[in-house]
């Protein structure tokens, strides 16, 4: 950021935020970036090319009438620690548009270099805790325990099962901690994590009904206002002529800043390899990249003006 001439500060939250001043500082600001941080053995885009791009796009437009932007979130993968306390200071831009791989097989299938997100799921993510008896592996029958993991096993099938009867909905158990964890010590108390995420209220309200966890949600599910969307589409169709619009099944920053009420806009690139993502095969091409950040160049360029 500071190479491409940017004044750079680190917010409280651990957010850093790089700024071209703009000649109108009456006008509210107009960011584009994502988050650096990743999951273990993640791919080497998911989060980083969106603040690259936005280096790249903000030093090629140079100063604007709107300050211009550019935002590294902070903690991104562990629930948008970042963007979610931004947005409970207020000190918010008026615009942001995060440009991101789409982790999925959407604009593979479809043989376009570019897409346009229309929404951003709702989820929650939580703990769940299964208590039982520790006991010798060896001297305690089979009909007298309280094994701790063949409770938590039962549970992770009961999430699958509850995602599969609710359409668009997804869950996971990404986490289980056995203790004491000892071969030969029945389980007393697992651990686990429950991801659950569905694309709207309602839905994800069900979901959650469906594994007794509270009503709370995490990230908020969003549709993205037409406003940028609009501009996105225009802006795809002059480089790669068509404009495909889909939803994204993961979480991003730009759902938490569209929540706050932050005129938000995203664009996807094309993911090879099917769309695999949260892994080392994680692929977009150079080429397919130069596209996306030439839209949101132009982009930001009329949002800024
Ligand atoms: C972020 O990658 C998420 O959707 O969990
Ligand atoms: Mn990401
Ligand atoms: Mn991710």
């Amino acid at each position: 950021m500071e190479e491409a001439g940017l004044a750079v500060t680190r917010d409280d939250f651990g957010n850093v935020i790089g700024r071209l001043r703009g000649s109108r500082s009456d006008l509210p600001e107009v960011w584009a970036g994502s988050h650096l941080d990743s999951v273990p053995h993640g791919g080497r885009y998911d989060g980083a090319l969106g603040v690259v791009a936005a280096i790249h796009a903000v030093s090629t437009i140079g100063a604007s009438a709107r300050t211009l932007g550019v935002v590294a979130f902070r903690d991104e993968e562990r629930g948008c620690f970042g963007s979610r306390a931004l947005a409970r200071s207020g000190l918010l831009p008026g615009r942001f548009v995060e440009l991101h791989v789409e982790q999925g097989p959407v604009l593979e299938r479809e043989g376009v270099p570019l897409g346009v997100v229309t929404g951003i799921v709702g989820s929650t993510r939580r703990e769940v805790v299964f208590d039982g008896a520790a006991g010798h592996a060896g001297t305690s029958p089979m009909a007298t325990r309280d094994d701790a993991l063949v409770r938590a096993a039962e549970y992770v099938l009961r999430v699958r099962d509850a995602a599969q009867a609710i359409d668009g909905a997804v869950a996971t158990v990404g986490v289980v901690e056995v203790e004491p964890g000892a071969a030969n010590v029945i389980p007393g108390r697992v651990r686990l994590t429950v991801d659950a995420r569905a694309p709207d209220g309602e839905r994800l309200g069900r979901l959650l009904a469906a594994l007794d966890l509270d009503q709370g949600v995490d990230l908020e599910p969003v549709e993205l206002g037409p406003s940028i969307r609009s501009i996105l589409r225009e802006e795809v169709e002059r480089v790669a002529g068509r404009a495909v619009e889909l939803p994204s099944g993961a979480g991003h920053d730009a759902g938490v800043l569209s929540a706050a009420g932050v005129e938000t806009g995203m664009l996807f690139v094309r993911s090879l390899n099917g769309g695999v993502s949260h892994s080392p095969e994680e692929l977009s091409s150079d080429e397919d990249i130069a596209l996306a950040v030439d839209v949101l160049t132009a982009t930001l360029r009329r949002l800024a003006s």
